[in-house]
């Protein structure tokens, strides 16, 4: 009885230490070079509209929705938040996330290219 009590605390510490998601921090320089893949179309900038619109305040922001840029319907009612999860998801293959969406942009093949472009993006203003 109570070897099976410490075996049961023992796991769940076990569990705690490596459970907890191990959110790799993504590397802000090589999200820099990352980012060159996404300047054509998508500035940093406030308000700065290129192809795409301004990724500023993008992070937790809901999809489609920044003042003045025409985003496609699918984009505005995708009814999508651009969390970590949903953020990674689109750039590994936007069409699988928001089929018609109007982002000309196959996807970022590279899990850490991705991890990395957005800690570039969190770190400047995304
Ligand atoms: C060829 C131009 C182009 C490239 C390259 C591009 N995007 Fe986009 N992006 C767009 C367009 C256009 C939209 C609006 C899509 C829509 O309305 O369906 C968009 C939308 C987005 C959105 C949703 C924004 C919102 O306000 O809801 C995010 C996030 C995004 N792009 C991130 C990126 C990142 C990060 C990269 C680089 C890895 C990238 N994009 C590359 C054109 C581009």
């Amino acid at each position: 009885m109570k070897t099976s009590f410490i075996k049961v605390v023992g796991l769940t510490a076990v569990l705690a230490a490596f459970g907890s998601p191990a959110m790799a921090d993504g590397d802000v320089k090589a999200g820099e070079k990352v980012f060159r893949k996404c300047k054509a179309c998508h500035a940093l900038e406030e308000g700065k509209k290129k192809v795409g619109p301004s990724l500023y305040g993008v992070i937790g922001r809901a999809a489609g929705t920044v003042e003045g840029f025409k985003y496609s319907s699918a984009m505005t009612e995708s009814g999508l938040t651009w969390d970590d999860e949903t953020l990674e998801k689109f750039l590994a293959k936007p069409k699988d996330v928001v089929a018609k969406t109007k982002m000309s942009f196959a996807g970022l093949k590279k899990e850490d290219d991705i991890e990395n472009v957005i800690a570039y993006i969190k770190a400047n203003g995304g």
